[in-house]
């Protein structure tokens, strides 16, 4: 791999800027090409710079990025990127900007979609060798049977069946990657549920981890007690991310990375570390499954729990998590692991940092991580 040239898209961002960190840790510092749009909140650079830091990069290793490293550019805007002579050199893509929001932002079809397909068609087919595209598992959609082992394979939800447009446009996504560019040497990777980083716990970015803390304080959520989730820590996750992107040689095109059965745990297990953590008694006998429908019932207590929260997106949030929480599935990842990577850890192992990292965050301002 010494000499290869990559481009990560996403690396402001949690998963993308958490590849960044292991593709510098790794070594490939000076190979690297890092697309970034810009903000009215700062600097190309400095957004990067400061995300890299939050994620644990020392100087030494930002230090390491070469001369030319930075292609600033918005994946809605395709001008900004096709032809640009950063590009030519590129033989490897991990693709992993993205809009994952579950608002209805205007953008997410243009930029997860439409952004995406531009991007693959504007590099150079001659140097190409992977297009890793970082996908969600949850573009199989909801219609499996509750409790599902969701398997590796291409078959995904149809477009009306997503629980929101996000999932939907990273199904789309992948679909027409494969129908319109049948020559892209593309490998899907599909993420489960990512929460925290086993030594930062929730300081780079506290996205999901806040409807775990809302369920605990309610006493009250869609699943059962004895239900899994399947829940990856960042870092783990830009490592498998890193390998597939790397590896020279791969036995499939698609992977799950994900905690899988090995490595979800239960919600009666999540409880007994949460209450700890929180120094409070675990919900357990008083825990109360109700449905997304009721959800609006428990209305009043939430805006307890969440004072400051807009009623609304916070109603709205907690139904799309819950609708989430209740299919239950689990996310097969045998392909991963026959690869030999190490199995994920498991949410309980750095639950307690993440509680501890979240502190004095009000829990409205955690919300905001998921609702761009
Ligand atoms: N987090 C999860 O639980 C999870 C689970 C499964 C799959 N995934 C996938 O993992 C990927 C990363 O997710 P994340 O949680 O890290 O999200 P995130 O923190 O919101 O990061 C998204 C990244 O995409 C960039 N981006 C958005 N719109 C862009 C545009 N128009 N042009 C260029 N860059 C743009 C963002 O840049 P700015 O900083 O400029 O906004 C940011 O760097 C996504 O593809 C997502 O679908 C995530």
């Amino acid at each position: 791999m010494a000499e290869r040239t990559f481009l990560i898209t996403g690396g402001t961002g949690f998963l993308g800027g958490a590849v960044t960190v292991a593709a510098l840790r790794a070594g490939f510092g000076a190979q690297l090409r890092l697309l970034v749009r810009k903000s009215p909140e700062g600097t190309p650079a400095m957004r990067l710079f400061n995300n890299l830091r939050r994620l644990g990069a020392t100087e030494r290793e930002l230090g390491s990025l070469g001369q030319d490293f930075m292609l600033e550019a918005d994946l809605g805007d395709e001008g900004a990127f096709a032809r640009h002579p950063l590009l030519k050199p590129v033989e490897r893509v991990i693709h992993a900007a993205a809009l994952p929001t579950f608002s209805n932002n205007p953008f997410i079809r243009r930029i997860n979609v439409e952004g995406t397909l531009a991007l693959a068609r504007a590099l150079n087919p001659n140097r190409l060798e992977r297009f890793l595209f970082v996908g969600t598992a949850m573009a199989v959609g909801p219609s499996r049977t509750r409790g599902s082992v969701i398997e590796e394979s291409t078959e995904l939800g149809s477009d009306e069946d997503h629980l929101v447009p996000y999932t939907a446009s990273k199904a789309e996504a992948e679909r027409r990657l494969r129908e319109e560019l049948p020559n892209l040497p593309l490998v899907i990777a599909r993420p489960s549920i990512v929460v925290g980083h086993t030594e930062l716990g929730v300081a780079p970015s506290q996205s999901i981890f806040w409807v775990f803390l809302v369920g605990h304080m309610l006493g009250a959520f869609t699943c059962d007690l004895t239900d899994s989730i399947d829940v990856v820590p960042a870092d783990w996750c830009a490592e498998a991310l890193l390998r597939l992107a790397t590896q020279d040689l791969l036995e499939h095109d698609l992977y799950h990375i994900s905690a899988g059965k090995h490595s979800s745990v239960t919600i009666e297990a999540l409880d007994e570390v949460l209450a700890h953590a929180r120094q409070v008694a675990p919900m357990a006998a008083n825990y109360r499954k109700i449905g997304t429908a009721e959800i609006a019932q428990v209305l009043p207590k939430m805006r307890e729990i969440v004072p400051g929260a807009n009623r609304r997106l916070l109603l709205r949030a907690l139904q799309l998590y819950g609708g989430f929480a209740e299919l239950n599935y689990v996310f097969d990842n045998s392909r991963l692991q026959a690869e030999g990577l190490a199995a994920s850890p498991p949410f309980t192992s750095y639950l307690s940092r993440c509680v501890e990292t979240a502190r004095g965050i009000a829990i409205a301002d955690q919300m905001k991580w998921d609702f761009k």
